[in-house]
């Protein structure tokens, strides 16, 4: 049989990357519309290793694949097999085709053992976590990992351990774990996994544009992309990559996208989130990530609204035609 995977095997996947506090479900919703990702992943959902419920009410709502979407990959974060299979099992049972294990956070330790990024210096515990999630997937079943704890190395004696488990594929941001966001993803360790491991390999890190995107693939031999921050910078990046919208937009036209990228947001943000000075900070925070000069006086305006009304008013007098 086959590899499941997301995305058809004849075609070369964009996806948009798992961001706690940013990909939630109206997030997801605004990209599809805009750049449509053919891959979407769910910000990580913690699995209890001591409640009976495994998964949060909030969490689960979070996980379920909308109709007309691109594929829904639910990423699980934690540490105890038993508890991480019956999650797996649990958000299938809402409709999931498509689970993830997050193996890279850097903050995703938890009390009562080695999560996210921490697994990598507890490998002993890796493949039998592996084995419970995979007995209960029926569709794919990935990993997102980073390329070592400390040494960036330590990827190449994970991969038979992948490959073993019955992983379908990988994602791989090559930085180590106690890295953090520091320095430069290292996609020269992308390349090599790429030529030593059967799996396709997702590759992630420092996509901001198409011109780095294409490189990237063409270089690293890639089955994939996933990009995080440049996506929330930029959603028509998807479209950029595929070469149906410029690569580079104008000043001009880069503020009237942002304009309805927020529009959107807004209206998206108001409906999920309860009260305004929440949906004003998850805004706020989004605005964070645009590293345009073009309008950074307006952007500064948006970071400084005290209400909703304000960061729309803001939004509605952006000077489009003064900057062409
Ligand atoms: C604010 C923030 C939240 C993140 N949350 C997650 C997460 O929930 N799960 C995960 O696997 N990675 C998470 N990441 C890592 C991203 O998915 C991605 O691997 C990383 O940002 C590198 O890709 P980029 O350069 O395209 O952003 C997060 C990153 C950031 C900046």
């Amino acid at each position: 049989m086959g590899r499941v995977l997301p995305w058809s095997e004849d075609s070369t996947p964009l996806m948009l990357a798992p961001m706690q506090g940013l990909t939630n479900r109206a997030m997801r919703a605004v990209q599809s519309e805009i750049g449509r990702p053919d891959v979407l992943f769910t910000e990580y959902v913690r699995v209890s290793a001591v409640s009976r419920k495994r998964v949060c009410a909030s969490d689960q709502r979070e996980s379920r694949p909308v109709a007309g979407q691109p594929p829904l990959v639910v990423q699980l974060i934690g540490h105890t097999p038993s508890a991480l299979a019956a999650a797996a099992q649990l958000v299938q049972e809402q409709g999931v085709r498509h689970v993830n294990l997050n193996m890279g956070c850097p903050f995703g330790r938890s009390a009562s053992g080695a999560t996210g990024g921490a697994m990598l210096a507890a490998a002993e515990t890796i493949p039998q976590c592996l084995r419970a999630i995979r007995q209960v997937v029926s569709g794919s079943f990935s990993v997102k990992v980073r390329s070592g704890y400390e040494d960036p190395e330590q990827i190449f004696s994970l991969l038979p351990v992948f490959e073993e488990t019955g992983i379908d594929f990988l994602v791989l941001h090559p930085r180590t774990v106690v890295q953090k966001y520091d320095g430069a993803a290292d996609h020269a360790i992308t390349r090599r996994v790429v030529q030593q491991t059967v799996l396709p390999v997702i590759a992630n890190g420092d996509v901001w544009n198409a011109d780095q995107g294409r490189t990237l693939l063409a270089r690293s031999g890639a089955a994939g992309l996933m990009t995080g921050r440049g996506a929330i910078a930029d959603p028509w990046l998807f479209l950029r990559l595929r070469g149906e919208c410029p690569d580079m937009p104008s000043p001009g036209e880069r503020c009237r996208e942002i304009r309805h990228y927020l529009g959107q947001l807004t209206l998206a943000y108001d409906e999920l989130f309860c009260g305004e000075q929440q949906v004003l900070a998850k805004l706020k925070n989004v605005v964070e990530f645009f590293p345009d000069s073009c309008a950074k006086n307006w952007f500064k305006a948006l970071r400084k609204s005290r209400s909703l009304a304000q960061f729309r008013e803001v939004l509605a007098d952006f000077p489009v035609r003064e900057i062409e």
